[in-house]
């Protein structure tokens, strides 16, 4: 098992490219099920998660032919040749989920194991099974499977359209609609016979994209606000074609990097980002201190000679302040001048960074419900630290650019899941950071 070593001190400066979204991008590869025409992804970034989806794939019969120098995935699904989705794949990645819809809407038929909770929190699938039992499929678990069946009329399973309305839950007083819910239940209706509306859906960029690259497959997706709800309507089709699309831009990856120039004093060139799908974040950052300026195709995050402030956040989902950027950002306040209180609403176990912060010297006091102080310190200081997952593995990295002395990460396999070259990436931009392999697995 690899682990990282950084040694914190240097500041960060240069240009980084941001690589395609790997939120967007398992959706999009599971999108291309809908069609047994051949489909065509560019900027797919080079990450394992993305690996473990095209494992899944191949399981139903899907060839994959991957350029990972030029980002170009070629994917073609003439037939499923299974509808399973086994245990051994979906518990190494959660969002093997979305092949649910796919395989739904294409074969009116799925089995596909049940993900489990993962570290974050328990991450229920419920909302993704309703949104199939609303177009007409019978959803029962066997044997720790998700085993659905679409209804059948001369022989053929196909989905019925419907109306979906049952996609947020709320929690402490706040609506949380569900991302990967809407991805299922709009893949499942795409193909589906007649009118699907989906209420409360998503509106996560990354929802958009899957809209886009659908409608440009020939679906027929429409959104709209109907008495401040977000709805798409969707007008099934008997088949759709195949296409080449582009994946967008990934904002957390961009994010990660604009907290990394701000923890270290330094001045990053963000290029191929977009902006305009992170201005809460940006909004956060400049309110820190930290100048933005917009750029032709990113954004330049100016952080030398700047003193850090303190600044509140309350996660919420888009547009607003992002939960995958949480982490991050509240590492960064922990170096802050002054205290900062954090809400997490999304997830109900992403603090678990604070424990490894702490031993790194910072000051964090968590104070129940999900929420927690950050008293800025002077310094943070070099230990072993562990990462739990993506985000909080690339928030320990952060942590250790500027910590005295030497940070040792580990279990850092989960930056690899989101982060294409992040080593490299922070090592052009002057890091002090290397790979080296645990002599114990
Ligand atoms: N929820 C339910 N029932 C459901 C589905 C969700 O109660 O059936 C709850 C969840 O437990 C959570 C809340 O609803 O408390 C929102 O979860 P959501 O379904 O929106 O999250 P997700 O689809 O599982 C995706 C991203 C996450 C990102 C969230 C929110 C992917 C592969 N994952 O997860 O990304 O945090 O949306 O934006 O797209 C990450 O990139 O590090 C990551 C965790």
């Amino acid at each position: 098992m690899n682990y990282f070593k950084i040694i914190g001190g240097k500041s960060l400066n240069g240009s980084v490219n941001i690589r395609g979204a790997k939120n967007s991008v398992l959706e999009l590869m599971s999108a291309t099920l809908l069609t047994a025409e051949p489909m065509i992804l560019h900027n797919v970034p080079n990450l394992s998660d993305i690996q473990t989806l095209i494992d899944l794939l191949s399981n139903f019969g899907t060839s994959v032919e991957w350029d990972k120098e030029n980002h170009i995935m070629k994917l073609h699904t003439p037939v499923i040749k299974s509808v399973k989705a086994p245990y051994e794949i979906v518990k190494k990645m959660r969002a093997s989920i979305y092949v649910l819809g796919a395989l739904m809407g294409r074969c009116g038929e799925a089995k596909v194991s049940s993900p489990g909770g993962c570290v974050i929190g328990q991450r229920p699938v419920n909302i993704h099974l309703l949104a199939m039992e609303a177009l007409g499929a019978k959803i029962e678990i066997h044997h720790g499977y998700i085993v659905g069946e679409a209804p059948s009329m001369n022989g053929v399973r196909r989905l019925q359209g419907g109306i979906i309305s049952g996609l947020v839950r709320h929690q402490n007083g706040v609506a949380i609609t569900t991302h990967g819910g809407s991805v299922n239940a709009i893949e499942a209706a795409v193909l589906a016979e007649g009118e699907t509306v989906i209420e409360y859906v998503s509106i996560e960029p990354e929802v958009d994209d899957l809209i886009n690259m659908l409608n440009k497959m020939g679906a027929k997706i429409s959104r709209e606000i109907k008495d401040g709800v977000n709805i798409v309507r969707i007008q099934g089709v008997e088949k759709l074609h195949g296409c080449e699309y582009s994946v967008m831009p990934d904002r957390l990856e961009a994010g990660t990097y604009a907290v990394a120039a701000a923890m270290t004093s330094g001045c990053i060139e963000i290029c191929n980002a977009d902006v305009s799908k992170m201005e809460n974040f940006l909004d956060k950052l400049k309110e820190a201190g930290v100048k933005i300026t917009n750029t032709d195709n990113g954004f330049i995050v100016d952080a030398r000679n700047v003193k850090i402030k303190s600044v509140n956040v309350e996660v919420s989902q888009y547009p607003g302040f992002p939960t995958d950027m949480q982490s991050q950002f509240m590492t960064l306040m922990s170096i802050a001048d002054g205290v900062s209180i954090l809400k997490e609403t999304v997830f109900e176990n992403r603090l678990m960074y604070v424990p490894e912060l702490v031993r790194m010297g910072a000051d964090i006091r968590i104070l129940g419900d999900n929420t927690a102080k950050f008293t800025g310190v002077k310094k943070l200081y070099g230990a072993d630290v562990m990462a739990s997952d993506l985000r909080s593995g690339a928030s320990l990295v952060i942590a250790g650019l500027v910590a005295e002395g030497e940070t040792i990460l580990h279990r850092v396999y989960h930056i690899y899941r989101g982060y294409e070259n992040f080593v490299e990436n922070l090592r052009s931009l002057g890091a002090n950071i290397e790979v080296l392999k645990e002599d114990i697995e």
